[in-house]
């Protein structure tokens, strides 16, 4: 999101607690949704991480002495990063983080053993991320370079 921020004019104020925020709701999300190998449950579950963030998100925030707007604006946001295609520039922007974390190496390889693929399998699925903003789409695309060459060198 920081990335982001550098090149886009979303409201930073509101979408760094919502990037740190965003994926609160799992804490809720009962594991046995979480890990389960059924489709419809693991909808489920991804339903279930946006449904309870905000009374987890108003929580926290209320805790670290946050304003009642800006607790609204951070949870509107958060509860648009899945399932949503939002006209709004920050709900946009962190759909767009959360998806360009996904070729940053660490989330990469471990996203890699946790979906039983290898690097160059998810590679190839990675390639296929979309973004609302440009600036989104070339970091994305720089990262992922980055793990191509490294897939190339190991040849794993
Ligand atoms: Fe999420």
């Amino acid at each position: 999101m920081e990335l982001l921020l550098e090149h886009e004019k979303g409201d930073e104020k509101t979408l760094i607690p919502a990037a740190i925020l965003h994926d609160i709701g799992w804490s809720k999300v009962p594991l046995k949704l979480q890990k389960s190998n059924n489709e419809s449950e693991r909808i489920e579950a991804l339903k279930l991480h946006i449904k309870l963030a905000p009374p987890i998100v108003e929580e926290v925030l209320n805790e670290a002495g946050y304003k009642k707007d800006r607790i609204e604006k951070i949870v509107a946001v958060v509860v648009a990063h899945q399932f949503q295609k939002p006209k709004d520039l920050d709900k946009q922007l962190l759909i767009d983080a959360d998806s360009m974390a996904d070729a940053f190496k660490e989330q990469f390889y471990s996203d890699a053993k946790a979906y039983g693929k290898t690097p160059r399998e998810l590679y190839e699925f990675r390639k296929n991320n979309k973004f609302f903003t440009k600036t989104a789409k070339e970091l994305f695309a720089k990262e992922l370079e980055k793990r191509r060459k490294e897939i190339e060198k190991k040849g794993c």
